[in-house]
Formats: structure tokens, sequence, C-alpha cells
């Protein structure tokens, strides 16, 4: 798969993604190497509540990009993300969190702070140009919206850009910033189809009535939304009782679900070209006022859809399967989607 893909901007002329960009290796490689390297990721959940002096390893995308990061929070409160490897002869410098800084290197023992400063190491110290700034630890840059915080190791677009129109569309006296993590309503999924399968699911509200008859229930149909942002797809859900779910996506594989009750994001992650892992992070509002509504069974919902997705996976990989058309009102997202992706993927081609 080497050619160019052209998807028409017409939504209604358009045919859709072929089906290379569903499971087929090269262009799993080709996300992983040239996409996702450039994506905004919100840092796990619990870095939120990091103490002072503390450092946390973690791995940025696990079994895709596997990157090695840590994560640090100095005295004063000030947050890092750093490479979480040794600057000297590239040895993992943290396996497990610690509570005290300097960090120190079990190989060799170099010695860095919390900002990911070379301090020094034994038999090196006193040496001329020693530390230099290629011994200090690469620092990620981060961003936050609310109570999540970002990081890229190379990004493609300024954060702001990147969630340009998210902010505009939320009430404007709503600061979910104080909003509380909830380590046991945010659970990871594995799911067998492509990592873009998964988001074309996301991006549509065509599919509610047929595959989630119980979320169908509670909402209004004829009031359903999409709206195209930048870089991302905005989707409004209104129920019968008045309430809006706001469902925002953003390129390539983030996810913002605000609910009356809280947030609800889910972090797309490819693991293999036809398995992908769903991360959850929850935020409540209220620690005392549970999910309830159109958020409110979030674990039927994801295993409705994981279903249908898992047979969609086998029909796209089948011989006879052409690519599809978008349904104009309902499907303009995943039509948004395929034109980002299909311009990302025609650049790089034509970069050679
Ligand atoms: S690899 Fe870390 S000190 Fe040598
Ligand atoms: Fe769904």
């Amino acid at each position: 798969m080497d050619e160019f893909v052209d998807i028409d901007p017409n939504v209604r002329k358009a045919r859709g993604l072929p089906a290379a960009f569903y499971g087929g290796a090269a262009v799993h490689t080709w996300a992983l190497e040239r996409l996702f390297p450039g994506a905004w990721q919100p840092l796990p959940g619990e870095c939120r509540d990091l103490a002072p002096g503390t450092a946390r390893p973690w791995r940025l995308l696990p079994g895709g990009l596997d990157e090695p990061l840590l994560v640090t929070r100095e005295s004063d409160g000030g947050l890092h993300c750093l490479s979480n490897v040794c600057t000297h002869r590239g040895a993992l410098l943290l396996e497990d969190e610690v509570r005290s800084t300097p960090l120190r290197c079990r190989y060799h023992g170099r010695r860095f702070d919390a900002a990911g400063r070379c301090l020094g190491m034994p038999q090196m110290d006193g040496q001329p140009d020693f530390p230099a700034d290629g011994d200090h630890l690469p620092a990620l840059p981060l961003e936050t919206w609310g109570p999540l915080t970002f990081t890229a190791p190379d990004p493609a677009l300024d954060f702001a850009s990147w969630l340009s129109g998210w902010a505009d569309a939320l009430p404007p006296d709503l600061d979910p910033t104080g909003w509380h993590y909830d380590a046991s309503r945010s659970p990871t999924y594995e799911v067998d189809a492509a990592w873009t399968l998964y988001v074309d699911n996301y991006l549509e509200g065509l599919h509610i009535a047929h595959v989630h008859p119980e979320l169908s229930r509670l909402l209004d149909r004829d009031a359903y939304e999409t709206h195209l942002l930048p870089h991302g797809v905005l989707q409004v859900g209104t129920a019968k009782d008045g309430d809006t779910a706001l469902y925002g996506w953003f390129f390539p594989n983030v996810m913002l679900n605000l609910y009356a009750w809280g947030l609800s994001v889910n972090v797309v992650e490819p693991l293999a070209p036809r398995r992908t892992r769903v991360r959850y992070l929850t935020f409540l509002r209220d620690p005392a006022t549970p999910p309830s509504g159109p958020g409110g069974d979030l674990d039927l919902v994801e295993r409705q859809d994981h279903a249908i997705v898992e047979s969609a996976q086998r029909g796209v990989a089948s011989r006879l399967y052409r690519r599809g058309t978008y349904v104009p009102g309902w499907e303009d997202g995943v039509h948004h989607f395929h034109r980002m992706l299909a311009a990302r993927w025609n650049a790089d081609r034509a970069r050679g």
C-alpha cells in the first residue's frame, strides 16, 4: 500500500478509506512512526496527584510507541515529563516510583534532578565540559486543559490549535480544573480491531439507534448534532430530559466526553494492526454524584461498540470489501477524520 489516497471533499460523492487503513501492517507502522509521535496524549490520571519530590515512570502508548518517560514533581510543585533513558549508556533510569531526588541511575550512578538536569556522575565529576547540554534528560512539553495534562514527544501542532473549538463549545461558567480523578471508574479495554475502525465508530451517532438501544432510549435523535473543528469533531447529544452530552474527538486518538456528572476521556491506542487499547480516564464533578443519564452505563456502551467494531474488522478484511460511502448529515465527522488521515498519508508519500 504505497499509493496516494483520494477522499473527495464532497461527502456526498466521497468513498471511504481503503481497507489497508483498517488493519494493514504498513499503515499501522506508518501511524506509529509518523503520526503518533506528533500527537498530544493525556498523562495517566494518577499523575495529577503526584506528591512533591516524586518521580514516576510510565510508557507512552505501551505496546505501540512504547516511549519510556518519567513524570516528576519538584518540591515547589512544578511538573515535568522527561525521558526515562539515562543519557550515559541508555539504561532505564527508573523501573518504579521513587519519592526522593536526585534520581540516580542504577547502572553507573549518573544523577539528575527533578527537572532532568544532570548533576554529575562518579568518575566524571570535575571533567571539563561535563555535564553538557546533551547530558540532561530530554524534556517533553506539558500542556493542560481542565483536569488533564497532555504531552507529545514531537508535537505536530501547538496545543491551542489542536484543541481549537473545544473550549468554545463548553458552557462559559464551566471550570473542570478541580474535578476528581476516579481510578475505580477508569478501566482499560482491548478490542480486536484497528484503531481507525474504533475512531470511525465514535465519530457517528448513526449507529446509536441500532447498536445501543438503552442509550438510544435516553437521547433525542432529532437533536443530535455534528460539528467539524479544525483538528477534531464535536458531537452534541441531547437527552430527552434536556441534559446535553458533548463528545469531542481530537486527531488522531483522544476523545473528551463531557456529561452533566463529569468528564470521561477515551484514549485510543494502537497495539497491533488489528488490536487496539482504549484507556478511560474518568473525572467526577462531585465525588458524591456517580455517572448517570447518557454517560451512565459506559461499560455497556463500550462492549456494544466492541462487538460491532470487531464485526466490521472481520468484514473489511474480506477480499470482496470495497471503499464505502458516507451518510451526509450523520457521517461528516468520519469523512473529516478520513480527509485528515489521507492528507497526512499523502504528504508522507509526496516526501518520498
Ligand atoms: S547508563 Fe546510566 S550511568 Fe551509565
Ligand atoms: Fe457507539
